[in-house]
């Protein structure tokens, strides 16, 4: 066989015990700056030496992504977290105390020693400490702050396993470890602690119940004004986003069997994302995932991109429970629905 020279290198290694030879080849690259993926417990991300303009660049280069919407920046532990803020409030300790490593990013006033790309000219950043072996690991060893958004194009459906980041960025990045697929499946919650109560720019798995437990009522995010194609609130969280090739339709499990057989009869390759068992006309492609929250979210990008590979122009989504702990996954599918050329 003969390798192909726009494949990037792709390099297992055991989250329960990662090899040193790997993580020093992985650091090197990143002090050199260059981009580095690496699993995190929530997605895949594209890894760049935070404090490094130029890696920066090269970050958002590799994703097209666009140079309003600031990264996060991945830190070993709250101390290191604190030389990135120019403020640490006490907020952001009971909060790190209580859910760092973890799919928690919280948003502070900046310290005045980064790259202005790196928080696309904003006076706050967004930190996160990752629950995951291999990125406390590669942290660890390139002895670095790590700015790493999820590792896709730009408004693509972000990646849980080292295929989707391979097949999405192909040799714009310069390793990738892969260490199996994430247990989270959808992006940390993202926490603004920069105004007067704490508030949600984006859901996570860690909900607001759990976040108000800890620091006292947070302000939630807007989730029908998402699902209606309000401007974005808050910088990078555009409508459409998270998006996989095909159309997505969101159905109350009733009408469900009816849309895809519509879908059909216009000759379309037929997706169905459900998480109880509908029945659905033969021919099309079911994937069914857990019925609740955790399990669900787990799955959903991996079905996401399975769709997309299968070729499916429409795939319709059994519409989800209302309560808050879907309030994350009801996020993305909703920004995954809505389509740029409809009003
Ligand atoms: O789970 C995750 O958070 C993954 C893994 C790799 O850690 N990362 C991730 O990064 O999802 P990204 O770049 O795809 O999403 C970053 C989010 C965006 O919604 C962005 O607007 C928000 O964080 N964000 C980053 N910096 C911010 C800032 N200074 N102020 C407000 N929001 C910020
Ligand atoms: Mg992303």
């Amino acid at each position: 066989m003969t390798a192909d020279p726009s494949a990037p290198a792709v390099v297992p290694v055991d989250p329960a015990a990662p090899d040193p030879a790997t993580l020093a080849r992985a650091a090197d690259l990143l002090r050199r700056g260059r981009l580095v993926a690496f699993p995190t417990e929530t997605v895949y991300g594209l890894g760049g030496h935070a404090l490094d303009h130029e890696a920066v660049a090269r970050i958002f280069a590799a994703k097209g992504r666009p140079a309003h919407n600031p990264l996060i920046v991945h830190v070993t532990s709250t101390a290191e977290a604190r030389r990135l803020a120019r403020q640490w409030p006490r907020d952001a300790d009971r909060l790190a105390e209580a859910f760092w490593p973890g799919p928690v990013t919280l948003v502070v006033p900046r310290a005045p020693n980064l790259p202005d790309l790196v928080t696309a000219g904003l006076d706050a950043i967004a930190i996160r400490v990752p629950a995951h072996p291999v990125a406390l690991a590669l942290l660890a060893a390139a002895e670095l702050p790590v700015a790493a958004p999820s590792a896709n194009r730009s408004t693509r459906v972000s990646p849980t396993r080292a295929e989707h980041v391979a097949a999405s960025l192909g040799d714009r990045v310069d390793l990738i470890l892969d260490a199996g697929p994430t247990t989270v499946g959808i992006e940390s919650t993202v926490l603004d602690l920069t105004g007067e109560r704490p508030r949600i720019l984006r859901p996570g798995m860690i909900g607001a119940e759990a976040l108000a437990a800890v620091v006292g009522p947070v302000q939630r995010p807007d989730l029908d004004a998402i699902a209606a194609g309000t401007p974005r609130s808050s910088p990078g969280l555009d409508r459409r986003h998270y998006a996989p090739r095909a159309r997505l339709s969101l159905a109350p499990s009733s009408d469900l069997a009816a849309e895809a057989a519509r879908g059909m009869a216009e000759g379309l390759r037929v997706g169905a994302l459900v998480h109880t068992p509908v029945a659905l006309p033969p021919g099309v492609h079911v994937v069914r995932l857990a019925d609740q929250a955790a399990g669900y979210a787990r799955g959903l990008y991996d079905a996401l991109h399975g769709f997309d590979a299968d070729g499916c122009a429409l795939v319709v989504v059994e519409a989800l429970p209302d309560d808050a702990a879907w309030d994350g996954v009801r996020d993305r599918l909703a920004r995954a629905a809505h389509r740029v050329d409809t009003p």
